[in-house]
């Protein structure tokens, strides 16, 4: 499995990737509007032109398949942006966004994996997400609250998770602020 930074031309192809990954969820949302735009693929058009998008950080798997295939090419994308923990810069992640032409083949695994390891490297203390834990357990998150990281709300409870890297400081406590964009949807 090949991930890579995307690129310019990769925009469309990851929002279609978005848009076909959610919409079973976007439908469930709004069942009076089945075929509606699902609300992630507008926060990732949000967060693309917000202060805390970070390039590096958004990374895509190609398709094994020519571009002509399901998801123009793209199989999978991930993003972390820039979140806070009071004055700390720490990342949230999400969206996360497989096309289910390509569901159950590794595609998010591999992804998750890439995001991690580059956030790591570039000395990120902590990433936080809402998501399941039953999906994310296997890639080191935790809830939050055994970290004393506060969801930014409160009914999410253990799908709020962090996955905290070892450093020589310890990592920073307190109510975690993710980029604005998210402050209008439930996480990504
Ligand atoms: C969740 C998602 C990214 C997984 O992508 P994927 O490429 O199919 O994942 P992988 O192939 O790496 O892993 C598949 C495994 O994850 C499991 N899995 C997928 N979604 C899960 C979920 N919500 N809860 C628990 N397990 C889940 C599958 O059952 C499978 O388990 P197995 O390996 O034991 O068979 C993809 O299903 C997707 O895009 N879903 C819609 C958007 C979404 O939910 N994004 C995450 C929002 S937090």
């Amino acid at each position: 499995m090949l991930i890579r930074r995307e690129n310019p031309g990769d925009v469309e192809a990851v929002r279609a990737v978005a848009a076909a990954a959610f919409a079973p969820y976007e439908a469930a949302r709004n069942p009076d509007r089945p075929d509606g735009l699902p609300v992630e693929v507008t926060l990732l058009d949000e967060l693309r032109a917000d202060p805390g998008w970070l390039p590096e950080l958004s990374l895509v798997a190609p398709a094994p398949a020519p571009a002509n295939a399901p998801g123009g090419g793209i199989a999978g994308h991930v993003v972390c942006t820039r979140a806070h923990i009071g004055s700390v810069p720490v990342l949230g992640l999400g969206p996360l966004a497989v096309h289910p032409a390509h569901h159950r083949r590794g595609v998010g695994s591999a992804l998750v994996h890439a995001v991690l390891g580059a956030a790591e490297a570039l000395g990120e203390p902590l990433v936080a997400l809402l998501g399941d834990p039953a999906y994310y357990s296997r890639f080191g998150f935790e809830h939050s609250e055994t970290y004393g990281v506060t969801a930014p709300d409160p009914k999410w409870g253990t799908y709020f998770q962090v996955r905290v890297f070892e450093r020589p400081v310890p990592p920073p406590r307190g109510p975690f602020v993710y980029a604005k964009p998210f402050s209008r949807v439930d996480g990504g």
